[in-house]
């Protein structure tokens, strides 16, 4: 079924991986020092965020390393809390118009993991329950081994199976899919390549791995996270 486009060497995986435990550890403890701090005891009013918009293909493999090690980092480092993530499948996939059947720049592969990924963004609005499992999707696509989704990603996280293995089976994810390449279509200026990260509605172009920059920069709240205040790169 899934035959995984990307290929990345075991070294960067293992590398990647170890990274990913690591940093758990030292979110933990920079949020705690962030609170020792005072900046983040109140959290900021929700329309003060900066909507984020991730527009990518699910076996795109650029997507994929900005998912695993860009997106991890906003979360590490709470940059989530003044940020309204939203991340969008199919976009680079087309509707034949003649058929209505959907085509994915990376193959059938990549439809059946966007699919996936659509039902995991609409049956779970929690943003880190979302990454969790998209993360784990990408984790896994990269290294092969998209097959093992339910036991390596959906039983972890405890979420009933279901509603989700009903929303893929039963096409929803497809469905979802049309939605997202209408909004994908209504995009100005439209994406010419991904991942494709838009901040408050400017697109940040080639210089998505430093969007993080651009987040702070376009915040006007005052629970202004470390990250921001740290020199950034
Ligand atoms: C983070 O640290 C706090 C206090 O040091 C602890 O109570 C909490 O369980 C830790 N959270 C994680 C996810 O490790
Ligand atoms: C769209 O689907 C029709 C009918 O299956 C097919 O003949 C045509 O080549 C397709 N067009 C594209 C652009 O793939
Ligand atoms: C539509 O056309 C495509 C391309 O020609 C074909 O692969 C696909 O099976 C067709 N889908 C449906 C629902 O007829
Ligand atoms: C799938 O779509 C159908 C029809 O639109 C809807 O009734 C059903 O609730 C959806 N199921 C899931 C799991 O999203
Ligand atoms: C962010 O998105 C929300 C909801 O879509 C919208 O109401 C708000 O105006 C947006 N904020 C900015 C700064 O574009």
């Amino acid at each position: 079924m899934f035959l995984s486009k990307l290929v990345i060497t075991n070294a960067l995986m293992l590398i990647l991986f170890l990274s990913m435990y690591e940093s758990k550890g030292a979110s933990n403890s920079s949020g705690s020092l962030s609170v020792v701090n005072g900046a983040n005891i109140n959290p900021p009013l929700a329309h003060q965020k900066v909507n984020v918009s991730v527009y990518y293909d699910s076996l795109c493999q650029s997507c994929a390393q900005f998912i695993i090690r860009d997106l991890k980092n906003v979360f590490d480092s709470n940059l989530i809390s003044i940020m309204n993530l939203r991340l969008v499948p199919w976009a680079k996939a087309y509707i034949n118009k003649t058929n209505s059947s959907i085509s994915c720049q990376n193959g059938p592969d990549e439809c059946e993991l966007n699919s996936l990924e659509s039902c995991a963004l609409n049956l779970w609005h929690k943003v880190d329950i979302q990454y969790e499992l998209i993360n784990c999707f990408e984790f896994l696509a990269i290294k092969g081994t998209i097959k093992k989704w339910k036991e390596y990603c959906l039983d972890p996280l405890g979420l009933p199976k279901e509603l989700f293995l009903n929303c893929f089976n039963m096409g929803n994810g497809t469905q979802l899919g049309k939605t997202y390449i209408d909004q994908i279509a209504h995009l100005s200026p439209s994406p010419s390549f991904v991942p494709w990260v838009v901040v408050n509605n400017q697109p940040v172009g080639k210089d998505y791995a430093n969007f993080a920059h651009y987040v702070c920069k376009a915040y006007r709240g005052v629970a202004v996270p470390q990250v921001c205040k740290s020199p950034l790169k």
